[in-house]
């Protein structure tokens, strides 16, 4: 949570942040901030609410800066105010700190310079930072910053500025994300890198524990003990389009539109020459590794656990291993059961989402090895894995998550491909067939996209209700919390996804006249048992929104309205069937006016517990 930047340079420092922060505003976005020097004076302005309200109070006047860092705050120690937001100062007000992450004992050092005579203004954590780095200069404002490290638990990506020295910047991160960029002559610091690429390509990962300063003369990348190490940029070589709107109403909209690209390139170059069967190179999971393991361990957050979920199916269908899903946040604290021949699966398409880090960690120091699906190369989780194969979706900025949950599900049909041939549960004949589905579904989804105007018509119909169900079985019923999800968070209407099975064991009682239900109806064993929980729904005057694959005409019978699919075979159904789920919450809170890239409450990468 939370977005920083820091910029130094010959541009409008104050334009750069600004800018930034805008880039950042998908990581949190209840208040901004930016210090600045501004001809040698440290200037803060910070203001609750959205960047252009801070955008605004800073066009009142005309700065002249070269240098400055910045803020998009999701709050969490301390409601958002004007007082609350970063960056934060110290008592002499010649230090200001930004900061993302949570400074666990925060508590205790504040207690400790309040009595040393320290006067906090917020109610933050980040403050302490602020008076400690105050106490620690004696003018080595690097020194200081690492001695304040020394004190602090928890977790921080920061950024230090100070009119003591005002050509210099000192930054750490120690599991929050930060990124270094390195122009010509000039530099800069962010949450992430889409931010970066607007100025510059070449960027330096700083490492979990590690301090950078930077000036004028270059940058310095030191350990914790103060050894300097030796840190050479890399070529970034996305595309800055894709990490901006390009014509379309909200990122989640552009997102949902980039998946047939998104999976035609997370495919690509992972097939052998024949096309016939997966292959990912460098991965250093051999088939006698894969065959070794017993059990596998799917954990994730939100979307990435819904993945998870139709990730299970496939993988105990294909290469018939056992598969256990579990939330990150439940599994790092309730002692699972662990050995070497089980193998962790983490999803996470940030890469930083704190619970899914921690239990990452905890798998691996149980002796498990872990193997990473994420989106964002250099990402923590990205690092810390044994393996990692990579979605190649591309950046995703609106907080619902969309390119990245079906580039996630193509990578798991991947993996359970490997298992499967590994551990010879499938004939090469059956795999190939496997494969050529999943080569053509780019194609499908695109035609999904093309009909989008009807979805947007049943949307606008049902967008004033006030609950929405959806109910599948198998597959579908995976696909259906994902659909409930993505409806709840950007429309703020309340939506459960049941299997349609349980209905009967309680759900159904809130069914009544005109309560519209989404039903799922993709999985061809499971059909005739599903029409007859559609026709539940029916009876009790429950409207019936259906999602079917090519022509059923029992399921439109026995439906309202009917959504249809591409025809594909069952098993590859969630890549297509989620996308009019997606479409439909889209423009359910479109037309209820809701700020969709930005959902409240919410921010895009979860970096805190
Ligand atoms: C929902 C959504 C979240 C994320 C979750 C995990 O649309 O985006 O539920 O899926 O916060 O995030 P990552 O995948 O970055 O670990």
């Amino acid at each position: 949570m939370c977005g920083i930047v820091a910029y130094l340079g010959p541009r409008d420092a104050v334009s750069v942040l600004i800018d930034g922060l805008k880039r950042l505003e998908y990581r949190g976005y209840d208040s901004a901030g930016v210090a600045f020097l501004n001809e040698g004076s440290l200037k803060v302005l910070k203001k609750e609410g959205r960047i252009a309200a801070l955008e605004e109070q800073l066009n009142s006047h005309k700065w002249n800066s070269r240098i400055g860092i910045g803020h998009t705050r999701w709050a969490t120690h301390g409601r958002p105010s004007d007082v609350n937001a970063h960056p934060h100062l110290d008592c002499s007000g010649k230090f200001a700190v930004v900061h993302n992450g949570i400074i666990e004992n925060y508590g205790e050092l504040k207690a400790s310079l309040e009595k040393r005579g320290h006067h906090f203004v917020s109610e933050t954590d980040t403050e302490v930072l602020a008076h400690l780095v105050e106490e620690a200069y004696q003018g080595d404002l690097c020194a200081a910053v690492r001695s304040v490290l020394r004190q602090v638990r928890g977790s921080y990506a920061l950024a230090v500025l100070s009119e003591h020295e005002p050509g210099k910047i000192v930054a750490a991160r120690k599991d929050s994300p930060l990124v270094l960029g390195v122009g010509k002559g000039e530099f800069f610091l962010a949450s992430d890198i889409p931010a970066l690429l607007p100025y510059t390509r070449e960027v330096c990962l700083l490492g979990d524990g590690e301090v950078a300063e930077i000036s004028g003369d270059g940058f310095r990348v030191l350990n914790g003990d103060g050894v300097f190490l030796t840190r050479k940029t890399f070529h970034v070589d996305w595309d800055q389009e894709a990490a901006e709107r390009g014509g379309y109403p909200h990122f989640m909209l552009k997102e949902i539109c980039e998946q047939p690209r998104a999976l035609r390139e997370t495919l690509g170059g992972r097939l052998t020459p024949d096309g016939a069967r997966i292959s990912f190179e460098k991965l250093g999971l051999r088939p006698e590794v894969l065959k070794s393991f017993q059990r596998i361990f799917i954990v994730a957050c939100g979307t990435a656990y819904h993945a998870g979920l139709v990730g299970k199916y496939v993988l105990e269908k294909l290469a018939r291993i056992p598969v256990e899903v579990d939330l990150a946040s439940e599994f790092r604290y309730r002692n699972p059961i662990l050995d070497q021949q089980t193998l962790v699966l983490v999803i996470s398409q940030s890469g930083e989402t704190a619970d899914t880090l921690a239990a990452l960690r905890e798998a691996r120091h149980r002796g498990c090895q872990v193997l990473a699906v994420t989106n964002v190369v250099g990402s923590s989780v990205a690092r810390e894995a044994d393996h990692v194969i990579y979605t190649w979706a591309g950046p995703e900025i609106a907080v619902a998550s969309t390119k990245a949950y079906t580039t996630q599900l193509l990578v798991l049909y991947m993996i359970g491909l490997l298992f499967a041939e590994a551990r010879e549960t499938i004939e090469p004949e059956e795999a190939a067939a496997i494969v050529a589905h999943l080569k053509v579904l780019p194609e499908k989804v695109e035609m999904i996209l093309e009909e989008r105007e009807l979805i947007r018509e049943l949307a606008d119909r049902y967008s004033c209700c006030k609950d929405v169900f959806f109910i599948g079985r198998g597959l579908d019923y995976a696909v259906a919390l994902e659909g409930a999800l993505k409806l709840k968070e950007i429309s703020y209407i309340h939506a459960e996804a049941y299997a349609a099975g349980e209905l009967k064991h309680g759900t159904l009682a809130l069914i009544e006249k005109g309560v519209p239900v989404v039903a799922l109806a993709t999985q061809e064993e499971l059909l005739e048992k599903m029409v007859s929980n559609i026709k539940e729904v029916k009876a009790r005057e429950g409207v019936i929104i259906s999602v079917c694959c090519g022509e059923k005409r029992e399921v439109e019978e026995a439906s309202d309205h009917l959504i249809r699919i591409p025809d594909v075979p069952s098993f590859v159904t969630p890549i297509l069937s989620v996308v009019p789920l997606q479409l439909l919450a889209y423009y359910m809170a479109a037309a209820r006016g809701c700020d969709i890239d930005k959902p409240r409450n919410l921010a895009k990468s979860v970096t805190v517990e």
